[in-house]
């Protein structure tokens, strides 16, 4: 399995823990949404087109994107509120089928660890945000120290099931030694319904990621293992960490 490297411990950018305040969870996912822009403002051009996630800290990313949105082309959001953010910025937003790859994905993430494995899908996005992911050359998550964690699983894992195969992908879940939950009154953009796994200790990412999606009527899971992200920018008092993943990032 990869392990990670930190590269960067504390990024350039100054922060106001630096400055000795400690900084709340909004302010840290404003500074890796900063520090991410930063990570592709060199790359960036006019024919460009960012892949952009959904959630609290893509929201923070969405709204610092803004003041740059001239210098590329638009985004292809992964969720239909992303999407409305990203127009609300006057951003324009692409269809996937008309990209084709794309350089950079920007996404926050439930959990990570060490080989920046994910844990994705509390915003219920998972679907479009693993499709996004497939699509990127590189996948930069952003996150909160919150979300650093040693064996992934104290977040519930998100399950997207087609609603008929809800019961049964329930009862396989149990057997794999999971506490599913159906997310009551959560429909996906995917027309579709969400089973929370609860009680995991994820120990093998890769593994448990490909016997979920193998359960007839499961769409995905929330596992980011498969592809994680190349590079993690972590959110923490004495600054934005950086870490990348070997495997993928070279
Ligand atoms: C949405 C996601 C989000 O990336 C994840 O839930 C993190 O959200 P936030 O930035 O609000 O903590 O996977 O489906």
């Amino acid at each position: 399995m990869a392990t990670c490297r930190v590269t960067g411990g504390g990024m350039t950018m100054p922060t106001s823990s630096t400055k000795g305040n400690r900084m709340n969870q909004n302010e840290l996912k404003q500074a890796v949404a900063k520090a991410a822009i930063k990570k592709f403002l060199p790359f960036l051009d006019e024919r460009m087109v960012l892949g952009v996630g959904t959630g609290s800290t893509a929201n923070c990313f969405i709204d610092a994107l803004a003041a740059y949105r001239d210098y590329f082309a638009g985004a292809v959001a992964s969720s239909a509120a992303s999407a409305e953010r990203l127009r609300g910025h006057g951003i324009a937003v692409c269809e996937l089928n008309d990209t084709g790859t794309l350089e950079f994905y920007i996404d926050g993430a439930d959990e990570a660890n060490h080989a920046l494995h994910l844990i994705k899908g509390g915003g219920a996005a998972l679907t479009r945000e693993k499709i996004v992911a497939a699509c990127a050359k590189t996948f930069i998550c952003i996150a909160d120290e919150s979300k650093w964690v040693d064996v992934l699983g104290d977040f519930p894992l998100p399950v997207e099931v087609i609603p008929m195969a809800r019961s049964h992908v329930a009862r396989e879940l149990l057997k794999l030694g999971g506490d599913p939950v159906y997310r009551e009154g959560v429909v996906t953009d995917n027309g579709n319904i969400l089973l929370d796994v609860h009680n995991l200790r994820i120990l093998n990412p890769v593994q448990l990621e490909e016997r979920i999606n193998n359960i007839a009527g499961v769409v995905t899971n929330g596992l980011f293992a498969l592809r994680p992200a190349d590079v993690l920018l972590l959110g923490t008092q004495t600054g934005v960490k950086e870490l990348r993943c070997p495997t993928t990032s070279g």
